[in-house]
């Protein structure tokens, strides 16, 4: 860490900030495995609150390993360093009042829980949503092809094949998406936003 450095309050706080935009922060972040889902339902998530005129964003493992995380692989490190990346963006988008919608593979409680507690400590409300749907599951559906590679030794330190995947113990919500399809998925979602005030 830098020394010499000072923090620089704003004038509005997040309090003031989510009574003039009419809108408080949040994190809903999904966990799972590869091919669970999470992607699927995290934009169509951010497509019915848009249409509520909700301000929301979606930020996607595979589409920010484009951009900001680029210089990350898949080992033990640099998924760590993944998550606490987008810890600290999603807080920033929940800050500036933005319903934040995280879909990434996240496979550690440990990166998950830091992840929740840099929210929380900043009074910041962290969803986390458990897309589950078991290996056996997942494996069959294989839309990229990924888990038939992992299997033939072509990509290593795969998740739930050559890396673990930590389920939650306490998720907010928990979406079986070989129960669930997409729209029931969402409508749970949305019916908890609701409850807790956010929408
Ligand atoms: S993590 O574990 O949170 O850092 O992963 P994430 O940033 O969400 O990226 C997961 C997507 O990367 C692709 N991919 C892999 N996933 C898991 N293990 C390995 N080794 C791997 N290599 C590439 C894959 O497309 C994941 O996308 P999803 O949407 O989860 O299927």
């Amino acid at each position: 860490m830098a020394t010499n450095i000072v923090f620089h309050k704003g004038s509005v706080d997040t309090a003031e900030r989510a009574q003039l935009l009419q809108q408080k922060g949040v994190t809903i972040w999904f966990t799972g495995l590869s091919a669970s889902g999470k992607s699927t339902i995290a934009c169509a998530l951010e497509q019915h609150l848009l249409h509520l005129h909700k301000f929301c964003y979606r930020l996607d493992g595979d589409n920010i390993r484009f951009g900001l995380n680029k210089d990350l692989g898949f080992d033990e490190k640099s998924r760590t360093e993944n998550i606490r990346r987008i810890g600290e963006v999603s807080k920033l988008f929940a800050d500036a009042s933005c319903i934040a919608v995280t879909a990434f593979i996240s496979p550690y409680r440990v990166d998950r829980q830091v992840a929740r507690e840099l929210h929380e400590k900043a009074g910041l409300a962290f969803v986390e949503v458990f897309v589950d749907a078991p290996l056996h599951v997942v494996e069959a559906r294989d839309p990229k092809g990924l888990y038939k590679k992992a299997r033939a030794g072509e990509i290593k330190d795969f998740t739930g094949i050559s890396a673990p995947y930590e389920a939650p113990e306490n998720p907010e919500l928990r979406i079986k998406t070989d129960e669930y399809d997409v729209a029931e998925s969402v409508r749970v979602i949305t019916e908890y936003l609701t409850q807790k005030g956010f929408i």
